[in-house]
């Protein structure tokens, strides 16, 4: 399974954006999915620099 740490400032793995992404009923955008994710994650939250690769990855994720 792929798992690396996506957000350094609040710790959080590729697995923890995917099993919170896999919980979703369906995906409207990766907007509101990335609101989602981050709402649990906390991701994003800290310096902001890893805004674009959990973006990145979210829709990756999305379009499996
Ligand atoms: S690395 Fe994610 S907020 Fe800083």
């Amino acid at each position: 399974m792929e798992n690396y740490i996506i957000c350094n400032c609040k710790k959080v793995y590729y697995a923890d954006v995917e099993n919170e992404l896999l919980k979703q009923e369906k995906f409207e955008n990766v907007e509101k999915a990335f609101e989602d994710v981050q709402k649990v994650t906390h991701c994003s939250t800290g310096c902001g620099g890893c805004h674009d690769k959990i973006m990145n990855v979210i829709s990756e994720i999305m379009m499996k």
